[in-house]
C-alpha cells in the first residue's frame, strides 16, 4: 500500500499557512489490512480509519457515486485497483486534490498548484455535484483566503448556480449545514460567504430571510450605506475586525431580519423591525439547529438592539427592563455580547467604522449599578418570595436613577 497525504494540509503548506490536521489516503489497501495494522474504522461502511497512535483519518482511495438525496444518499466504491488520481479527481477543488509522498514529491493532476498561484477556486470535475454541502465549502475558503486574493472560478460559481436551483441544498442536515456556516462565520472575512452563497443563489434556499434583506432601503441619515443587505454584510465585517466571537457573529447577521418584512409603502422606515424580526431569526435558528447560545442571544439582540443604541436615552425603568431580560445578575457575559453586537450594528454603516460608542461604557455601567443592591438587608427586614423580588426590583430602579442622574 502506498500513503499519501491529501487536501488541506498539502495547500496550506503549499500557502505558507500553519497546517492543523492532516487526512490521509491509502492506495491498494483492503479494509482487512487496515484492520490489521490497527486502523480503527470510523463507521460500519465508510472506508476512512483512524490511526491507533496519531488518531490521524486515513481514508481508502475511493470514487463515490450518487445514489441517492442528503448525506446516507452516497454509495462508497473503494478497492485496491483505485488509483490516486481516481482519488482525487472526485474531490471538490483542484487546491484541495493534491497529494503528497513521504518525500513530499507532489501529484498534481488537476494543476492545484497553478490555481493557488491564480488564486482561484476551481472545481476539479463535474463530479462536484456529487456533495452539495460544497456550495457551502467553497463560500467558506472564499471566506478564508478572500484576504490573499483569492476568488471563484466563474465555472465553478455556475456549477454552485446550478446545484443552488436544483433543490438539492434542501437535502443538506442541519449538522452539516452548521458546520458549515459556524466555520465561515469565524473566518477573517465572513461577509464573502454571505456573498458568494448570494451569489450563485443558495442564501436564497439557505437563509432567504437573510436574502429578502437586500434592495431594501433604511434612511440614509443612520445607515449611509441605504441597502439593508448591505449594512447586514458590513456589520458580520465588523464583527470580524473586532474579533468577536461566533455567538456575537450569529447575532450580527440576523438583528436586522424584521426589516425584511416591512411592507414597500413604508420602506426606508422599519417601524417595530426588532419584534417582527423574531419568529424569522426563530426560523433560521431552527433551521440549522444552532447551539443554544447562539440562538438566544441572537433573539436577545434582534429584539434590544435599538434599546442599545438608545441606552443614554432610555428611562431608568426601561434600563431595568432591558437588564432584567438579559438576566444580567446571572449572565454577565451574555450581556456584554449583547453590548458587543450592538457596537457591530453601530459601525456596520459606511464611513462610520471608527464612530466611537458611549452606549457600551453606559450599559455597562448602569449593569454594574443594578447589580450593587445586596439582597441580605431586604432579607432581614424580613421580604420573602414575591415581595422580596419586588423589593429588590424597586432598589435596583432607585439605583439606576441615581447612575443617570450622575452620568
Ligand atoms: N473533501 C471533498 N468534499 C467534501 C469534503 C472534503 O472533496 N465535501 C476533500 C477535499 O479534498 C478536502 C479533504 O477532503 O481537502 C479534507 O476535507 P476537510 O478536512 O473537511 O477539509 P480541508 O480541506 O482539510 O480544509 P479545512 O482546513 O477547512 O479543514
Amino acid at each position: 500500500m502506498q500513503i499519501y497525504k491529501v487536501g488541506g494540509a498539502v495547500r496550506d503548506r503549499l500557502l505558507g499557512k500553519p497546517v492543523t490536521d492532516i487526512d490521509w489516503v491509502v492506495v491498494g489497501a483492503t479494509t482487512e489490512e487496515m484492520l490489521a495494522k490497527g486502523f480503527r474504522p470510523v463507521g460500519a461502511d465508510f472506508p476512512v480509519f483512524l490511526h491507533p497512535k496519531s488518531g490521524e483519518e486515513y481514508a481508502l482511495a475511493r470514487t463515490e457515486r450518487k445514489s441517492g438525496r442528503g448525506y446516507g444518499g452516497f454509495t462508497f466504491h473503494a478497492s485496491t485497483e483505485v488509483t490516486l488520481e481516481e482519488d482525487l479527481i472526485r474531490r471538490d477543488l483542484t487546491i484541495n486534490a493534491m497529494a503528497e509522498d513521504d518525500q513530499q514529491n507532489l501529484t498534481d493532476p488537476y494543476d492545484g498548484q497553478r490555481d493557488l498561484e491564480a488564486r482561484l477556486l476551481r472545481h476539479v470535475s463535474p463530479a462536484f455535484a456529487e456533495d452539495p454541502l460544497r456550495v457551502l465549502r467553497v463560500a467558506r475558503f472564499a471566506a478564508r483566503y478572500a484576504g490573499l486574493g483569492f476568488t471563484v472560478a466563474p465555472e465553478t460559481l455556475e456549477l454552485m448556480r446550478q446545484l443552488s436551483e436544483s433543490g438539492e441544498l434542501e437535502a443538506l442536515t442541519a449538522e452539516r449545514s452548521w458546520k458549515e456556516i459556524s466555520r465561515a462565520l469565524m473566518e477573517d472575512q465572513p461577509q464573502v460567504f454571505i456573498e458568494v452563497l448570494r451569489e450563485c443563489g443558495a442564501l436564497k434556499v439557505l437563509m432567504p430571510e437573510v436574502d429578502a434583506l437586500f434592495g431594501v432601503p433604511q434612511p440614509e441619515a443612520h445607515h449611509p450605506e441605504i441597502d439593508t443587505g448591505v449594512h447586514t454584510l458590513s456589520v458580520l465585517e465588523q464583527a470580524a475586525q473586532h474579533k468577536q466571537s461566533l455567538t456575537v457573529r450569529w447575532a450580527c447577521l440576523l438583528h436586522d431580519l424584521g426589516k425584511g418584512l416591512t411592507p414597500e409603502e413604508e420602506w426606508p422606515r422599519h417601524i417595530a423591525h426588532e419584534h417582527k424580526g423574531l419568529k424569522l431569526i426563530k426560523a433560521v435558528n431552527e433551521r440549522f439547529k444552532a447551539p443554544k447560545d447562539c440562538q438566544e442571544l441572537a433573539l436577545l439582540v434582534g429584539e434590544y438592539h435599538t434599546h442599545g443604541h438608545r441606552a443614554l436615552e432610555l428611562k431608568p425603568s426601561t434600563l431595568l427592563e432591558l437588564l432584567q431580560s438579559f438576566d444580567v445578575y446571572r449572565r454577565p457575559q451574555r450581556f456584554e455580547e449583547f453590548i458587543a453586537a450592538c457596537e457591530m450594528d453601530a459601525r456596520g454603516r459606511k464611513g462610520l467604522e471608527q464612530r466611537s460608542y458611549p452606549q457600551a461604557d453606559y450599559l455597562r455601567g448602569a449593569a454594574n449599578a443594578a447589580r450593587t443592591v445586596a439582597v441580605q438587608p431586604l432579607l432581614e427586614k424580613g421580604f420573602k418570595g414575591p415581595e422580596l423580588g419586588e423589593a429588590i426590583k424597586r432598589e435596583r430602579l432607585k439605583a439606576l436613577k441615581a447612575y443617570k442622574e450622575k452620568a
